[in-house]
């Protein structure tokens, strides 16, 4: 009796290796590399788009916390599918604009479609280069990053370029999943800690002004310009 116990132990752990094997090396790699650069592959479109997303993305509340309103211009830096980009045009009204900028062409395409589709006015798709988000200069209230940042080389100097998109008082939003918590999202090694931000934003000379906490997978910081008064 004993050995078959152990018999049947052995099999279940073969075939739980087999299955993590298979589901290892059947996946596509969570990256890709484009022009030198690692970004995220387009291929799982279907995660930034699930009918789930708002239960722990809560863009709602994103966007209370962030204070958008009518009039408000925001660039959705790293758009994706523009999953953002439609909530922010919806809430900027037509006074308001939205910037939404990728370095993708399947993102670009998927942006215009999505653009032409919803009749999103108030939207200008922006093809951005990996060292710029080539916005125009001070026109920018907020710049806004959701599971983007990571994916950006030299960071610092990039976020410098964002410095000055950016008018008067703006701000910049960052979102990340955090690095220790849960397996769904990016690859651990791929994350990035808070401090991590924060020092790296410090250095292209931002501070943070507020941390929220209501999301459960990431965490939301928020900064502007340090010697902006
Ligand atoms: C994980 S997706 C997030 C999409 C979207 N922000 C969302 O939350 O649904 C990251 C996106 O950032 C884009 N990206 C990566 N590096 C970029 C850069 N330097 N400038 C602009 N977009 C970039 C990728 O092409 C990809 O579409």
């Amino acid at each position: 009796m004993r050995n078959v116990v152990l018999y049947v132990n052995v099999l279940i752990r073969i075939g739980v290796a087999g299955l993590i094997w298979i589901a290892g090396t059947s996946c596509a790699p969570r990256m890709i590399e484009m022009e030198g650069h690692r970004v995220f592959n387009p291929e799982y479109i279907w995660y930034l788009e699930s009918e789930n997303r708002d239960r722990w993305q809560k863009p709602d509340k994103v966007i209370e916390a962030l204070q958008i309103s009518e009039g408000t211009v925001i660039a959705d830096i790293g758009a994706g599918g523009g999953y953002f980009t439609e909530r922010f045009s919806n809430q900027v009204g037509k006074r308001g604009h939205v910037y939404a900028v990728d370095v993708q062409d399947v993102m670009i395409g998927l942006l215009k479609e999505r653009v032409k589709n919803r009749k999103l006015e108030n939207v200008t798709v922006i093809k951005g280069k990996f060292g710029t988000p080539m916005l125009p200069c001070h026109a920018i209230d907020i710049a806004f990053f959701s599971s983007v940042y990571k994916e950006i080389d030299d960071r610092i100097r990039y976020m410098k370029e964002v410095r000055r998109c950016l008018k008067p008082g703006g701000q910049v939003a960052i979102i990340e999943f955090y690095k220790d918590r849960g397996l769904v999202g990016p690859e651990l090694a791929d994350r990035l800690s808070e401090s991590e931000v924060i020092d790296e934003m410090r250095s292209a000379g931002f501070i943070l002004i507020r941390q929220f906490d209501f999301l459960p997978k990431e965490y939301f910081l928020l900064f502007r310009v340090a010697d902006a008064s």
